[in-house]
């Protein structure tokens, strides 16, 4: 119908005049906007058909289930079948027809689709700290952990590493403050009753392993049609948080593992973010700039973002001005900030003579929409009004059982489903602590086969003063234990100081990992 472009409806004066979604400029980013019940759903529908048709691959999370529609055909018997072949008439859509797309679902909790994972480093502490919403001071601390488990060698793959290791950060923060500045107790505490919470939000099915390969997102099918990756969102929308941070780190993920490419002849991959303003949501400077250089960088990845939100006045305009493809649907103005948002969301378009930006906004019916779209050398093209054209794909969500079905037969069914539990930071201080248990034991057992007079000046030792590092411990020890009881004393203070730190440790790690559970 259109070359090169994904056809998105009918503009002009009778709705005849196909209007499209250039290819070449198709990572330029895009926008679709409009209020509830406008046709924002469907609008996404028709470009995930689109850019699957021409070989894109495409990504986008599916808020309230009617978008897995997409894996099955429209058909003759739907109750809107009149409808949209009447729409597709209108607005000269010949070649109309019902049509199944590949389609891949991924579930954050592994129950409506492939499970969708990540290791708590690729996730990296800016994420994380937002994702649990932590101070700086305690984001501060985060950092701190991150650094000290590359240095100690501790992989960090799931949360429980992570709760293992702030549990380390705690029992050796004396030390560590010397070289790393303040760690307080109060803020590592925050920091783990903020673990519990994501965890209770469902984030430890986030974490581990295996991770999501890029390359699965980024296929196409036997046809070459561009695979379309179904996010299930519905229940994970209880924890917005959880998922917009994790759209987010998807999409960075995207941009460091990517290439560049330039600008293709078409994207490698289409990501939609609906629900966008939830990114934004008292989101700090640091994330926005971080969202507005991710966007403005991954273009050349060859990646296009199309955010869906209720507002364009709901995207910070820095990354809003970024968005070169357009489908504003019908906004409101029934209060006097409703009409300043719709103005200053006309504003941003290049007036049609044949019309009033502002009241086309206003007026246009469902599945209708004001648009424009990039253009030779990039430029936004004037603003049409555009009937949006029907779905090929079902209209709302598809039956349980074939979805089921769908899971189980995807190429590659089988391959995330399994959660994988290799050695971590985890396991790794759990070894260290029972090794120091096991030494503990080892000389609590000595030590009862000495002296009384022994025991007591030992047990005396322990509550003597303040606690120094176990290297200095030894030459401070020493002379004070040559000034009493001599040499071969010295030794048994030592072992015996060295078996309290060994336990010491063991209860934090145990204690602190346990607690709570
Ligand atoms: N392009 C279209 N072709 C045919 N029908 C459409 C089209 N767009 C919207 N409709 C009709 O309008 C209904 C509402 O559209 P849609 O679900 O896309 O709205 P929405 O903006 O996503 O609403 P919400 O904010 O509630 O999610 C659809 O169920 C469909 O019946
Ligand atoms: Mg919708």
């Amino acid at each position: 119908m259109l070359e090169n472009s994904v056809f998105i409806g009918g503009g002009g004066e009778d709705y005849g005049t196909p209007q499209g979604l250039r290819l070449d400029y198709a990572n330029r980013h895009g926008l679709v906007a409009g209020a509830t019940g406008t046709g924002k759903t469907v609008t996404l529908q028709i470009l995930a058909e689109g850019f699957s048709a021409a070989g894109v691959p495409v990504f986008l999370s599916d808020v309230k289930g009617d978008l897995s529609g997409l894996a099955a055909a429209g058909s003759e018997t739907f109750k809107l079948h009149d409808a949209f072949t009447s729409r597709a008439e209108k607005i000269g859509f010949d070649s109309y027809s019902y049509d199944a797309f590949p389609v891949t679902f991924w579930d954050l909790l592994g129950e409506q689709g492939h499970p969708v994972r990540t290791t708590v480093a690729e996730m990296g502490p800016l994420l994380l700290a937002r994702l649990m919403e932590l101070s700086e001071a305690q984001e501060g601390i985060l950092n701190i952990a991150f650094r000290l488990a590359d240095e100690e060698g501790l992989p960090l793959l799931d949360l429980k590493d992570l709760q293992a290791l702030l549990v380390w950060l705690g029992e050796n923060r004396t030390e560590l403050s010397l070289r790393y500045g303040n760690i307080s107790v109060s803020s590592i505490g925050a920091i783990q009753r903020r673990l519990l919470v994501l965890e209770n939000q469902g984030g430890s099915n986030l974490f581990g392993e295996p991770a999501l390969e890029l390359s699965d997102i980024m296929a196409t099918d036997a046809d070459g049609r561009g695979r379309i990756n179904i996010l299930a969102a519905d229940k994970l929308m209880g924890s917005p948080r959880l998922y917009a941070t994790f759209l987010l780190w998807l999409l960075s993920e995207l941009f460091e593992e990517l290439p560049e490419v330039g600008d293709p002849d078409k994207p490698r991959l289409v990501f939609f973010f609906d629900e966008a303003h939830l990114l934004f949501d008292d989101a700090p400077k640091a994330l926005i700039d971080k969202v507005e250089q991710v966007a403005r960088l991954i273009r050349s990845k060859g990646v296009g973002v199309y955010f869906i939100t209720q507002n364009p006045a709901d995207v910070p305009e820095d990354i809003l001005g970024q968005l070169g493809n357009r489908v504003q649907h019908a906004l409101r103005a029934f209060t006097a900030k409703d009409r300043r948002a719709l103005k200053l969301a006309a504003e941003t378009y290049r007036e049609n003579p044949r019309f009033s930006t502002e009241e086309a906004i206003r007026e246009v019916g469902v599945g209708e929409a004001v648009t424009s779209m990039l253009e030779r050398k990039g430029i936004p093209g004037v603003v049409e009004r555009t009937l949006i054209r029907p779905p090929s794909s079902q209209l709302g969500p598809l039956d349980t059982a074939l979805r089921r079905k769908h899971i189980a037969t995807s190429p590659i069914a089988g391959k995330y489903e399994a959660l994988l539990d290799r050695e971590s930071a985890y396991e790794i201080l759990k070894k260290r602590a029972e090794e120091a248990a096991a030494e503990a034991a080892r000389v609590e057992e000595q030590e009862d086969e000495m002296p009384m007079a022994q025991r007591e000046f030992n047990a005396a030792r322990r509550y003597s003063g303040a606690r120094v590092s176990r290297s200095s411990s030894r030459n401070t020890l020493r002379v004070k234990a040559d000034d009493t009881y001599g040499e071969a004393l010295t030794k048994m203070v030592v072992k015996e100081l060295s078996g309290t730190t060994g336990r010491r440790i063991v209860r934090g790690i145990l204690g602190g990992l346990f607690k709570g559970r």
